[in-house]
């Protein structure tokens, strides 16, 4: 790990670094991070977004990632990135950026423009298993945005209204950080053996789940064809329910995308 010192709220802080999950990754092997362990960076050159993405991350923008030690049954996992999502979402409004909602499955939007993104990484450590939660959001709009084909525009904090004094990434960073901890602290308190991944927080996850009632297309990750229906929701195993005329459809979130049709 190259110079750091502490932030306000105990943060590390790297003023440049490949990827903060990378960081966080190896701190986490090492026995260095236990739960609530934070790294942020102005910058990053090697940020990783989810499928194998790059994550353009000049500075101004948010590049957190925070160590979680979940205390759930493995196959109650995939509710993780969703929980943190729930965290992001309440971290914003806390902070007067209020309006921002989850695409399905956790990317964090903005009306249709993506204002962030989470990618979880499961890292076996001594002490037990470590999730490293990272998290990126657009401070500003990036000036050349380079766009997967269907994917939604980049858009900033700025696009919020915002309510009080306007936020920077270092004021944001302790905001999530604490909101993230906390909603992954219900989530895995509301879980009991056998139940769901998300049962503890469907109802909180459609509540602010972008592009509920809309029409959406339905696109396969592995390829061109599409379908179209209404997003009436999200079930507790995380599947996104589509209505269509040959009868609802229920989608796991490694199999296809949506986005809002034009
Ligand atoms: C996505 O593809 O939507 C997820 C993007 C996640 C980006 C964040 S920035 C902080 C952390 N470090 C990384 O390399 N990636 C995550």
């Amino acid at each position: 790990m190259e110079a750091h010192q502490a932030d306000r709220g105990g943060i590390i802080v790297l003023e440049e670094t490949r990827s903060t999950n990378e960081e966080l990754a190896a701190l986490a092997r090492s026995g260095g991070a236990g739960h609530g362990t934070a790294v942020r960076a102005v910058a990053q050159t090697a940020g990783r977004g989810r499928r194998a993405h790059g994550w353009a991350s000049p500075a101004g923008g948010l590049y957190l990632s925070i160590a979680i030690s979940p205390r759930v049954d493995a196959d109650q996992l995939p509710g993780l990135p969703v929980a943190c999502g729930l965290g992001v979402i309440a971290a914003l409004d806390g902070a007067g950026a209020r309006g921002a909602r989850l695409k399905w499955p956790n990317d964090i939007v903005a009306g249709r423009g993506k204002l962030g993104g989470i990618l979880v990484e499961l890292v076996q450590a001594a002490a037990g298993p470590i999730a490293v939660c990272g998290i990126g959001i657009n401070m500003s709009a990036p000036s050349h945005p380079q766009l997967e084909p269907g994917a939604l525009a980049p858009v900033g904090l700025d696009a919020l209204s915002p309510v009080g004094e306007p936020v920077d990434a270092e004021g944001l960073a302790p905001l999530v950080r604490d909101a993230v901890l906390e909603s992954c602290a219900r989530w895995a308190d509301g879980l009991g053996p056998g139940d769901a991944p998300l049962s503890s927080i469907v109802q909180d996850y459609n509540d602010v789940l972008a592009f509920r009632g809309d029409s959406v297309r339905v696109a396969p990750v592995d390829g061109d064809a599409y379908d179209e229906g209404v997003l009436i929701g999200v079930d507790a195993l995380g599947r996104a329910i589509i209505d269509r005329p040959g009868g609802p459809l229920a989608i796991d979130a490694s199999l296809a995308s949506i986005r809002p049709r034009e």
